[in-house]
Formats: C-alpha cells, sequence, structure tokens
C-alpha cells in the first residue's frame, strides 16, 4: 500500500475550488443559482432534507413507524431517537420560512447521554461538508452575505431581478469600508466590494460559534457580542468599527449554527441577547447600532435543570420565546445495541471479544429502566420487545397498537428517567477490569458487573435500586430469566449438532409410520419381523410438541407426505431441517430425551467416556461458529449446565 497515492488522493478529494470576484460578479452567480443566498435556518434544513426517504422497513412498521421520513443525514450515527430527529426537522422548516414559532430557541431537552450533544455536532460537521457554497464579503469579520451591500432603495429591484428575498444589513465594518474605501465623488460603488468563496469551519470559527457559560456568576457578554479593542482605540477612536473585535460566538455564527452548551446556566442578561437574535435576527454590540446576524441557535440542556427552570415564575416571559425539543433515551434494543457498538468503537476496548448476547442483555437493562408500565401490555419485558418489533404472544392475542403505546408511554414521561447509555457502558468497563485475563465478557459478567454498579451509582434511592435488580436479576420476567431461556436453547442447539444421528433417527422412524398411515398400510418391524399398524403413540409425541391437535393430524401427516414425496420428486433430498414445524419438534423431543445427558456432558470438562467427550468437543465448536470464544463458550457451557441441575 503506498501512502503517498492514498495521501495524495485524500488531498485531491478535499480540494477547495476557490472563487474571488466582486458583488457584481456574485449578482450573476445569484441568478444562476438563487439557492446559494439561502438563510442560516433553511441550509441547515436542505442540507438534512436532501436525501431523505420515506421507504420504510418492516422492522420500523412493526414498531409503529409506517409514517416515518428517514432522514439518511443521520443514518449510523444516531440510532433510533426518530420522534426528536422529526420534531427538530419540523422546527427547521418553520425556521428555514421565517415564521413565528421558527424564531425562537431551539432548546434539545433530555436525561444525560441521550445524544443532545451528538445531534448538534452532526449539523456543524454537516455544515462544513455543506454542498451549497457559500459566499461572503471578504474581509467581513463575520463573513456576511453579499448582498447586503445593495443600497435599501435598489432592493426591490434586485430581488425581483435575481429572484431572491433579500435580509439584512451591512454590519460596521463593511458599511466603514464602502463609505471610506469605495465612495468617490458622492458615487458608492458598492457593487465592487470583493467577494470570495468560503467553508464553513468550526475550527477556523468561521460561520460555526459555541458558547458555554463558565462561571456563572461572572458571564460576560463580550464572549458572545465581541469586545473593544482597547490597543486599536488609541489609533481609530472608540467608535471606529476597526477598533472593536466582532468575533464574539454569535457574530461567528452567523450564516450557521451558534450552539449554546448548558443553555439554562446561561446568565438572563444574556438569554435575551438570543432571543432578540432568534427573534430579530438582530445583535447589539455597545457603541453601534444594531447587527444584522443570520444563524441557527441551537441550545441544549439537562432534563433536571429545564424543569427547574420551567417551573421558575421569573422565567415566563422566556418560555415562549423557546421551543424544547424533547431528546429521550432510546427504547428499542436494537438501536441501543448499535449506540453500545458505536461507543465501543470509539474506546478503549476494541480489542476484547464480546461474546454473542452481552450488548443485548446491557441494552434490554437499560430500555427496560427506562419504560414506564402500561396496562395494555402484560410486564416491561413484553413492552420491551413489542418496541424493538418482536411478535410476543400477547402481541399477537390483543389489538395492540404500537403507536398509540408510545403515545402513552410520551405522556408518561417514557425514555426520560432510568439507566444512560453511559453507565451501561462504566459497568462493561468494569467487567472487564475484574477478569485476569481480560480477553473477552460475556452476558454473565454484565448481569453481575451492572448489579454491583448500582451501589456505585450516586442518586440511586433504596427503591430504584431495588426495582432495578426486580428488572435485572428476577426470577421471572427479567433480564436474566429472558437470558436463561436463549443461552439454554442455544447451547442445547449446539448440542443437538452433535446429536444430529439421533435426529435423524427420529425422523426417519416418524416418517416411516407416517407414509403407512396415508397408504393406509402396515409398518414392517425389523425387530419382530412382523407386520403392525402404525404407531400413533410415537407419532403423537412429536406432533403434540408443534402442536398440532388431535383432530388435524391427519391433514398434518398428509400435509408432510405430499410435501416429501414433491422434494423427492423433483430430485431434491428431504432431511427433518427442511420441515421448520417437524424440525424444531424434533429438536425439542431430542431436548427433552437428552436433558440428563446434555447436563451431565456439560457440566463435566474431564469427561472421560470418548462418546460424550466427542459430542462435548463437537459443541464446543459449534458455539465457535456462533460467535464464541474459546473462553466464553466454555462459560455458556458451565452456566447452563448450572440452570439445567437448578431446575431439576
Ligand atoms: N441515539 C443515539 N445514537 C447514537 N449515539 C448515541 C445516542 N444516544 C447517545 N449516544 C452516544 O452516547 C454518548 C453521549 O452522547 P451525547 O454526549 O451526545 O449526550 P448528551 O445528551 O449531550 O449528554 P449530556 O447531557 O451528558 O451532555 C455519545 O458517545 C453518543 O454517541
Ligand atoms: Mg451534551
Ligand atoms: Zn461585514
Ligand atoms: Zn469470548
Amino acid at each position: 500500500m503506498d501512502f503517498r497515492d492514498i495521501v495524495n488522493k485524500q488531498k485531491q478529494e478535499a480540494k477547495f475550488e476557490k472563487w474571488q470576484g466582486v458583488v457584481l460578479d456574485y449578482l450573476k452567480l445569484v441568478k444562476q443559482n438563487p439557492k446559494i443566498t439561502c438563510l442560516a435556518p433553511e441550509r441547515i434544513y436542505n442540507m438534512i432534507i436532501s436525501g431523505s426517504t420515506s421507504e420504510v422497513d418492516d422492522s420500523l412498521k412493526l414498531r409503529g413507524y409506517e409514517d416515518l421520513v428517514k432522514y439518511n443525514f443521520f443514518d449510523n450515527k444516531i440510532f433510533g431517537s426518530y420522534e426528536a430527529i422529526h420534531d427538530i426537522v419540523k422546527f427547521l422548516k418553520a425556521a428555514a420560512r421565517r415564521t413565528e414559532t421558527g424564531k425562537r430557541i431551539l432548546v434539545l431537552v433530555g436525561p444525560v447521554s441521550s445524544g443532545k450533544s451528538t445531534i448538534v455536532s452532526l449539523l456543524k460537521r454537516g455544515l462544513e461538508k455543506d454542498t451549497i457554497p457559500k459566499y461572503v464579503l471578504k474581509g467581513c469579520p463575520i463573513h456576511e452575505e453579499p448582498l447586503h451591500a445593495i443600497p435599501l432603495a435598489d432592493r426591490d429591484f434586485w430581488q425581483d431581478q435575481l429572484g431572491v428575498r433579500i435580509e439584512g444589513t451591512l454590519c460596521p465594518v463593511c458599511q466603514h469600508r464602502l463609505d471610506n474605501e469605495f465612495t468617490k465623488d458622492g458615487i458608492v460603488n458598492w457593487d465592487q466590494l470583493p467577494v470570495e468563496k468560503i467553508q464553513f469551519s468550526e475550527q477556523k470559527r468561521v460561520g460555526i460559534g459555541t458558547f458555554q457559560p463558565s462561571d456563572p456568576k461572572n458571564q460576560d457578554n463580550t464572549e458572545l457580542i465581541g469586545r473593544i479593542n482597547m490597543a486599536k482605540v488609541a489609533r481609530y477612536g472608540e467608535t471606529d468599527p476597526r477598533a472593536f473585535s466582532f468575533d464574539g460566538e454569535l457574530q461567528v455564527a452567523n450564516g450557521g449554527i451558534a450552539e449554546m452548551v448548558e443553555i439554562i446556566k446561561v446568565d438572563i442578561r444574556l438569554l435575551y441577547v438570543l432571543i432578540s437574535l432568534a427573534q430579530e435576527q438582530v445583535i447589539k454590540s455597545p457603541g453601534f447600532p444594531q447587527m444584522y446576524v443570520d444563524t441557527l441557535v441551537i441550545g441544549h440542556t439537562n432534563l433536571t435543570e429545564f424543569d427547574a427552570f420551567k417551573v421558575d415564575k421569573k422565567n415566563e416571559a422566556l418560555h415562549d420565546r423557546m421551543y424544547p425539543v424533547y431528546v429521550p433515551w432510546n427504547l428499542c434494543v436494537d438501536d441501543e445495541i448499535k449506540i453500545y457498538e458505536k461507543m465501543i468503537k470509539e474506546s478503549g476496548f476494541r480489542n476484547i471479544h464480546i461474546a454473542p448476547h452481552t450488548l443485548k442483555v446491557a441494552a434490554q437493562f437499560a430500555v427496560l429502566s427506562r419504560l414506564v408500565d402500561s396496562s395494555k401490555v402484560p410486564n416491561k419485558i413484553d413492552k420491551m420487545k413489542i418496541y424493538n418489533g418482536e411478535i410476543t404472544e400477547s402481541f399477537k392475542k390483543s389489538d395492540i397498537d404500537v403507536k398509540e403505546l408510545k403515545q402513552e408511554g410520551r405522556e408518561k414521561g417514557e425514555g426520560l428517567t432510568g439507566i444512560s447509555p453511559r453507565f451501561i457502558i462504566n459497568a462493561l468497563n468494569v467487567a472487564l477490569g475484574t477478569k485476569e485475563d481480560k480477553k473477552c465478557i460475556n452476558p454473565i459478567d454484565v448481569i453481575r458487573s451492572l448489579r454491583d454498579n448500582f451501589r456505585h451509582h450516586i442518586g440511586l434511592d433504596e427503591e430504584e435500586i431495588e426495582s432495578y435488580n426486580n428488572l435485572l436479576t428476577g426470577d421471572k420476567d427479567s433480564v436474566s430469566s429472558e437470558f436463561k431461556e436463549v443461552a439454554k436453547k442455544e447451547v442445547s442447539m449446539a448440542f443437538l449438532y452433535a446429536y444430529d444421528d439421533q435426529a435423524k433417527a427420529i425422523f426417519e422412524n416418524y416418517m416411516r409410520n407416517v407414509a403407512a398411515y396415508c397408504r393406509k398400510e402396515k409398518v414392517y418391524d425389523s425387530i419382530t419381523g412382523d407386520y403392525r399398524d402404525p404407531d400413533e403413540k410415537l407419532m403423537r409425541s412429536l406432533e403434540e410438541l408443534v402442536p398440532v391437535p388431535e383432530n388435524s393430524k391427519t391433514e398434518f401427516r398428509n400435509g408432510i407426505f405430499v410435501y416429501k414425496s414433491t422434494s423427492l420428486e423433483q430430485g431434491k433430498e428431504f432431511t427433518y431441517k427442511d420441515y421448520p414445524p417437524l424440525k424444531e419438534a424434533i429438536e425439542k423431543k431430542l431436548m427433552t430425551d437428552l436433558k440428563p445427558t446434555i447436563s451431565t456432558a456439560l457440566v463435566d470438562k474431564t469427561v472421560t467416556d470418548p462418546k460424550t467427550k466427542r459430542r462435548r468437543k463437537l459443541a464446543l465448536k459449534n458455539l465457535l461458529h456462533k460467535g464464541y470464544c474459546e473462553q466464553c463458550a466454555e462459560v455458556m457451557l458451565s452456566f447452563v449446565a448450572e440452570v439445567l441441575r437448578r431446575e431439576e
């Protein structure tokens, strides 16, 4: 691999086509492509909706999302959170159209590590790669729109000519420049102001600003709206724009995004600055006229702080100036697993083997902890499965509408309390830390580590700990009871393959009897040498496991008999694995027959009987095929042995 080639290719891909000209040239560009003048919220809105699809797959439909619009923009970055994204896009649409709703401050509200910062940073990264070019007045401290140069008197004409709406006036610096450098003999040569193409960049402070309140008692608005540059005052005088640094975060954010981290902690005086910005697109720096700034103000805050803010009477005036969008935690196990996978990839333990079901067990617990009770489903485990698009017994029997279930949950604040992804990742880390040879982590480790972690978690009271313990390790309807079933099934399956010869024998025996039954013939008994009636007891013992009721046994037998004949006619092999209902029945029967054998073979690592030994080895090998490593495959075997022994 030649690194130089790769680097060159990457450089080529990242190449930025420069453009320089004056306002007059820019007018022509706008005429060709009016989109280049779009305002910040519209730019961001377009960026998200381009490439959106309304094609949802079956699993999403099962989860109640048949009407969902999928925004590919968030694909593989944000998992789940469809409702929150939908609300954000709805707001952006309003903001792009400058409706009253859209003139508020967008505030993402949610519990810790629900993905609020991640969503904002995706928008920022998106702007940096935006495909609609961005042109600005060259040398302008706030990178402003070149059309601002057009005198107010001529605006109507140019709006019609270009087919765009022109909003905003020149910043003090550009105005000063126009007055002094581009005005001669009373003629204002606004069309000659230089224009350049730029790229959004948070790093270079172009179009993306971030404000993080520091000391609550000592917040200074200069960080938002710039400051006087004392060194230059002596040269230019105090009211000269050249002596002022227009580099506050809101000025930097012109044309793009102003992120307000922990917006509720922002001093109330500064909040009012944000409000007039969202409302009227202006900010005011001392000594200068109001300055036009076009930016999407997007704040985020913790749920607890937002709740306190909401009930405080003195903030009332601010309430309807904000547009809260709730970003709850995920309620879908499969999405939650993807979050962990992503977090793991970004963290240190990427070389650790993660046994199958490990993340699932953790995700199940996290989701369960976030669910509220509902009268529509028997228990939280069922609700969890329904939210995950799984078809449970209760789901089949009732006419549960997933959408209604979710709506009920939303009204009760579902997803806003419970266990955070970070708590889970910490527990995974702890689980790793306690093993000497840290090569692998399995579901049993995780369950234990989660349980131990409750005690070390600040803010959990006794009652919560008890209910979490129940969800995690309760005898019934818990993560661990679910896992036991899964583990039993998985291990038994691994053994079944080792007992494939026996499965085949059961199958052949059954088929022989069925064939005779369908043909109304007798069966030849090789031991006695006699002909006898088909063995009803034997056939029923399998059929009851499907289950096939007594009154439809003939139909079932005929069905399978025809199926077999057709397969053979077509030259296809017919084994017990080819007929799913029967396959399941045979496996069940085998499992019951083998239960005593399996548990002894499982427990005893040191078995000497060569046949059992071989089967144990085969079972282990099967587990390896299913993604276990030698370490966790052994753990699974002894875990299941233990479970089976207790069941006896
Ligand atoms: N729905 C999600 N999709 C993808 N990743 C997520 C999701 N929710 C949380 N994460 C991951 O969880 C971690 C924390 O997320 P983030 O920092 O965005 O949360 P936050 O809501 O800003 O939290 P805080 O309130 O603590 O600031 C990140 O690694 C993020 O990638
Ligand atoms: Mg955050
Ligand atoms: Zn300017
Ligand atoms: Zn392993």
